[in-house]
């Protein structure tokens, strides 16, 4: 599929929960969030159908987030759905990783190609503070289990305030080098005042060479993270919500005033 600019879109990222098992300090506020209702988000059978229709549209790549997507009940069973849909030549997801351990065995053998993993400090005082209240040992518990459940390459994802030359972000790097794996620094984004920049070793947050749509927990699909528009899939029909998503997807995100991370999925 192209858009009005010529961008080929082939990117789904699937929100499949708002909640989460941490609470971020540029992602959450202490107190959680209100939280979706039960019948607003998407059961797993609404995610596969809308995912089968985009994918015969010609999305090739989807991306499970979240919230945290491990805490989505059920989890490893959806993964296997969308694996089982033909056309999709990579499958992955973004966690915290705090869960990972769990899963990660599961997750491979449901047929998850690959994982990027939160980790904005390895420093366990520094970890718990930016998280508020996350244990360090169980995100390189669930690296471990990853890499050794053979869902390959692990990525790390890296939100650094303003440059990677920060105290955390170069012991992240460190830890990165030391255990061969990649690194992507994300800048701290203000969906509201619509501050982004771009991903530093990855492909987010470059407007002109952004392939992708969001769908969001509760049905809404997004062409920009950093713009309004959004089609109700339930409401709009989901070839009908791709075509317009793609259709009025704008050349350039801007701001967003009604919606967040925890919702959007990142
Ligand atoms: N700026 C940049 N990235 C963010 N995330 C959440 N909030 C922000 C923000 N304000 C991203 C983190 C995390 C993912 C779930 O969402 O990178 O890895
Ligand atoms: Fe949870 Fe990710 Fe937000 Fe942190 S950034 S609170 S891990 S959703």
């Amino acid at each position: 599929m192209y858009d009005r600019f010529n961008r080929s879109i082939d990117y789904l990222r699937i929100s499949v929960t708002d909640r989460c098992n941490l609470r971020c300090r540029y992602c959450m506020p202490e107190t959680g969030i209100p939280l979706l209702r039960h019948e607003d988000i998407l059961t797993f059978d609404e995610i596969t159908g809308f995912t089968k229709v985009a994918v015969s549209m010609g999305i090739r790549k989807v991306r499970l987030t979240g919230g945290e997507p491990l805490v989505r009940k059920g989890i490893v069973n959806l993964v296997k759905m969308i694996a089982a849909i033909k056309g999709i030549n990579d499958l992955s997801m973004t966690t915290n990783g705090t869960l990972l351990k769990h899963f990660a065995g599961d997750l491979k053998k449901a047929g998850l190609h690959r994982v990027n993993i939160s980790l904005d400090a390895v420093n366990p005082v520094r970890y718990a503070y930016i998280t508020r209240g996350g244990n360090i040992n169980d995100v390189l518990d669930g690296i471990r289990a990853a890499r050794e459940a053979g869902i390959i390459p692990v990525k790390i994802n890296c939100v650094v305030m303003e440059s990677k030359n920060e105290e955390d972000a170069q012991e992240v790097a460190e830890f990165c080098k030391r255990n061969n794996l990649e690194i992507r620094y994300i800048p701290q984004m203000d969906l509201v005042q619509g501050h982004f920049s771009e991903v530093v070793g990855g492909t987010g947050g470059n407007c002109a060479l952004c392939n992708r749509l969001r769908l969001t927990s509760n049905g809404k699909l997004r062409p920009c993270l950093f713009n309004n528009i959004e089609f109700d899939i339930r409401e709009t029909g989901y070839d009908e919500s791709v075509a317009r998503a793609v259709e009025y997807k704008p050349e350039c995100g801007s701001k967003n005033s009604t919606g967040a991370f925890f919702y959007l999925g990142g």
